[in-house]
């Protein structure tokens, strides 16, 4: 195993450390609430005394893409690379190295505390707790293109071309494994790109698809596979009683080879089926109710669906502030135009319409949360359109016009143009979504009050990856969260959480309230004493790598990297 230097500890009588585990006791806290039959809203605060377990073992971890070949696949394989390598490029305003800028994970920030002098201290995200690092993951996947990954760069067109020079020799030797195509389900303008095909009965070609994963699996000598669609966008499929709503009709539906199983419900049971955690980066409706069923009784990860990049991730973000500022949104129209050849499969009406679908509801919770604003069912006017433009390539153009209402029937708009470089946004989301959801299969809950309690993980609906989807799958009876805040939060403070951190409540009383008059000390001296009696938080510099095990119950976050665990998911 081993275990890397970090200069970020928490030291708690609550968390505890084996070699295998960091664990947490946690205090839980929600509100509860009831109506009354008066109409009367009781609230009621309840704390659950919880053990929260993660595994330190950081798996090999290997990743699928469907659509390899693709301006994303190609993209993210690229990027993979060109860090791995530590590539710089002459660009005409001067040097520029590989970066990650647009992951959580890897270029944003956490909150950790104050430091003596009241400052306040941040560490990368993917310092916190024990995860992948992206130089480590190993790529392999399918396209219905054959062209190699080196010449799948070039005609993406989104990298700088002295960068792609440096890249090609090493991306042209990856070649993606034939795919299902069915014409059916993409835009008829794809054809001409898809010549690596499976051919067979949809059951031949799901078994081809576990081949596949098995053989990767087994040539690469990855712990972990995920799998993540990132190809063209799909029609919607029907749901049907006696074709797909429960798990028992899609796997008969699948055998009896009819024509409305999609290949990315294929993709998606062959990868379940081989026990690997499967992503929809799309926003066709994959996960039908029988594959939900497959993945639950399974106890296998899903989620999805449809990144959210460029303009639905703003619009996530100014109607959450809009209505959080009690500004009334009543008319939200976006146009995009784009080039790509995710534009092109989108100029066709079904394919869109899977796009309009994902894009639509986005609002709904925020609106749904505010009823002063809104009445019972009223929304703003919401409307997307979605144009093919070659020549801006993958340069997308999203422009959106809010109008709302202000006090006495005032009106405020904002017009927003938004140069969306559609696949630089969307690789290092990628990158988060396989990190994170990787990193959720090592982590686990239990109740802390009884001994025989057994751990659980998440729930095979995998919603915290909210953030990075457009149309969030969310498990049975949870509720969507849309608002970007509350899902980066949720992220955030359940790793906090692992590590035994309190979620950051920015109520900061030590800064409002003279906190020396309640304890007789200040606040920043209390927590050095108290540090010396291990039971404070301590940070020792921000940009931490991670991690030493300490003896005693200390904790100290880190890679286990290179033992491998077994596990699949
Ligand atoms: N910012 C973004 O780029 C963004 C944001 C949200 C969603 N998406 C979605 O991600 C997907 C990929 O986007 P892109 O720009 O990389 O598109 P792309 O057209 O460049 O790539 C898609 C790839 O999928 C391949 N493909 C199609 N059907 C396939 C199948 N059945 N099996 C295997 N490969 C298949 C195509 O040959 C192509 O290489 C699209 O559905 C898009 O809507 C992209």
């Amino acid at each position: 195993m081993k275990v890397d230097v970090s200069s970020l500890e928490v030291i708690s009588p609550k968390v505890q450390i084996s070699d295998n585990y960091i664990e947490t006791d946690y205090e839980y806290q929600t509100s509860h609430v009831k109506r009354t039959a008066n109409g009367r809203i009781q609230v009621h605060p309840e704390t659950a005394a919880l053990k929260i377990r993660t595994d330190r073992r950081v798996p090999k971890l290997g990743v699928m893409l469907v659509g390899w070949g693709g301006n994303n696949g190609s993209t993210l394989t690229a990027a993979l690379e060109a860090n791995r390598r530590q590539l710089q490029w002459r660009k005409r305003t001067g040097i520029q190295q590989a970066n990650w800028f647009g992951s959580i994970t890897q270029a944003s920030t956490i909150l950790i505390g104050s430091d003596e002098d009241g400052k306040d201290v941040h560490v990368p995200m993917k310092d916190l707790m024990p995860m992948v690092n992206p130089d480590d993951i190993i790529v392999d996947g399918w396209d219905i293109s054959s062209v190699n990954i080196g010449d799948a760069m070039k005609r993406a067109q989104v990298l700088d071309v002295e960068l792609q020079d440096q890249l090609y020799k090493s991306l042209s030797t990856f070649k993606p494994r034939p795919s299902i195509y069915d014409p059916d389900f993409i835009a008829a303008n794809q054809s001409d790109r898809a010549d690596n095909l499976i051919k067979g009965t949809k059951f031949e070609q799901y078994e081809q698809l576990r081949r596949d994963i098995r053989d990767f699996k087994q040539k690469s000598g990855v712990d972990t596979v995920l799998v993540l669609w990132t190809a063209n966008t799909e029609r919607f499929c029907e749901v049907q009683a006696g074709l797909n709503t429960t798990m028992a009709e899609l796997e008969a539906s699948l055998k009896a080879n009819k024509a409305e199983i999609s290949p990315s419900t294929i993709f998606a049971m062959a990868s379940i089926d081989e026990g690997c955690t499967y992503i929809n980066g799309s926003p066709q409706n994959t996960f039908v109710p029988g594959l939900i069923e497959l993945a639950e009784h399974k106890g296998v990860f899903i989620a999805g669906d449809d990144f959210k990049s460029g303009q639905t991730k703003l619009k996530s973000v100014l109607v959450d502030f809009l209505v959080g500022a009690g500004i009334k949104p009543v008319s939200i129209v976006s146009y995009n135009h784009l080039g790509n050849n995710d534009g092109k499969n989108l100029s066709a009406p079904q394919q869109f319409r899977s796009k309009e679908i994902s894009k639509s509801n986005v609002v709904d919770d925020m609106v749904e949360s505010n009823d002063v604003l809104y009445r019972p069912n009223e929304h703003p006017d919401h409307v997307v359109v979605i144009k093919y433009v070659p020549y801006v390539g993958d340069s997308k153009r999203a422009m959106d016009e809010y109008t709302s209402e202000i006090m006495m029937g005032g009106h405020n708009t904002l017009v927003i143009h938004n140069t969306c470089e559609d696949s630089l946004l969307a690789s290092p989301l990628i990158l988060d979504l396989i990190i994170l959801g990787e990193l959720c299969s090592r982590i686990q809950i239990k109740s802390n009050q009884r001994a025989d309690a057994p751990w659980i993980s998440f729930k095979p609906v995998l919603s915290l990856l909210s953030y990075l989807c457009k149309a969030p799958l969310m498990p049975r009876g949870a509720q969507v969260v849309n608002s970007l805040f509350r899902q980066r939060a949720a992220i955030e403070n359940i790793l906090r959480g692992c590590i035994g951190l309190p979620p950051n409540s920015h109520m900061m009383l030590e800064q409002r309230f003279d906190f020396a008059s309640i304890t007789n000390e200040p606040p920043t001296k209390k927590l050095k004493s108290a540090a010396a009696n291990s039971c404070a938080t301590e940070l020792n510099g921000h940009v931490a790598k991670v991690s030493a095990v300490t003896s005693n119950g200390h904790y100290a976050n880190g890679n286990a990297n290179g033992h491998t665990n077994g596990r699949n998911h």
